[in-house]
């Protein structure tokens, strides 16, 4: 039987320039190729475009969950965009709840998603669905090349971990404040979600598409591993 695999991908992985749209069309590839062994389930974070939208939005002074709002909608936008690269075989719009990706997965190959509820990110997202369709691994794809002790962009001393178990994530990624728009390695909600239902989550960095491809066909990659051995 086919696996159904979650990937979440940041909206910075989507779109890592402005006006470059050619690592799009190589990472539509690359899941389209994977497509025909596995069940993709694609949740797209908002990337640049959310930040900017956040970051006006909180100058108008107004409350966060609005400014999560934001964050959602282009989180779908993003989707958007990724379902008209990738073509026919993709459910044509973005999956609005669990209910409705779970069963448009019952037809199609591949389904996407945006965010969902004010609160959380897509992370969150994407460890809710891999729970709803009990699988076994969740792929997160990010800009960074694993879980670090600190953020390694703040802190060069920080070190790399090839491997994690939940409790060890959940501790590291705790330290979030919780407002909209943060930019945590992995969401803490995601982090206790996929402890809860036992879901092995693999972190692998956005710039490499052989590495990605790699992760989720649970074959040898660069990144970090994080669940109970
Ligand atoms: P992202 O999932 O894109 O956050 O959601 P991120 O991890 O900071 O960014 P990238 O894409 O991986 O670089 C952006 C924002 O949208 C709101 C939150 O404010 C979040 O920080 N959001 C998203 C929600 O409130 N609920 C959701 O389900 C998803």
């Amino acid at each position: 039987m086919r696996e159904d695999i979650v990937v979440s991908i940041g909206g910075s992985i989507l779109l890592p320039k402005e006006d470059d749209i050619e690592g799009l069309k190589n990472l539509s590839k690359m899941l389209l190729k994977v497509s025909e062994d596995f069940n993709l389930y694609l949740v797209t974070g908002g990337g640049r475009i959310a930040r900017k939208y956040i970051r006006w939005g909180r100058s108008l002074g107004v409350d966060e969950a609005a400014l999560d709002e934001l964050g959602i909608r282009t989180s779908r936008l993003n989707a958007r965009l990724l379902i008209l690269a990738l073509g026919k075989k993709v459910y044509p719009v973005p999956a609005l709840g669990f209910d409705e990706a779970i069963s448009a997965g019952n037809h199609y190959n591949i389904v996407t998603m945006g965010g969902t509820h004010p609160g959380h990110t897509t992370d969150a997202v994407s460890a809710m669905l891999a729970e709803r369709l009990r699988c076994k691994r969740l792929i997160n794809v990010t800009s960074v090349d694993g879980v670090y002790s600190d953020d390694p962009r703040l802190d060069k001393e920080a070190t790399r971990f090839d491997r994690l178990d939940h409790d060890e994530l959940i501790s590291i990624v705790g330290k979030n404040e919780g407002r909209a728009g943060p930019n945590v390695v992995f969401d803490p909600l995601a982090a206790k979600i996929i402890k809860r239902a036992g879901i092995k989550t693999y972190i692998v960095s956005g710039d490499d598409l052989k590495n990605i491809e790699a992760a989720i066909k649970d074959e040898e990659f660069h990144g970090t591993i994080i669940g109970d051995t």
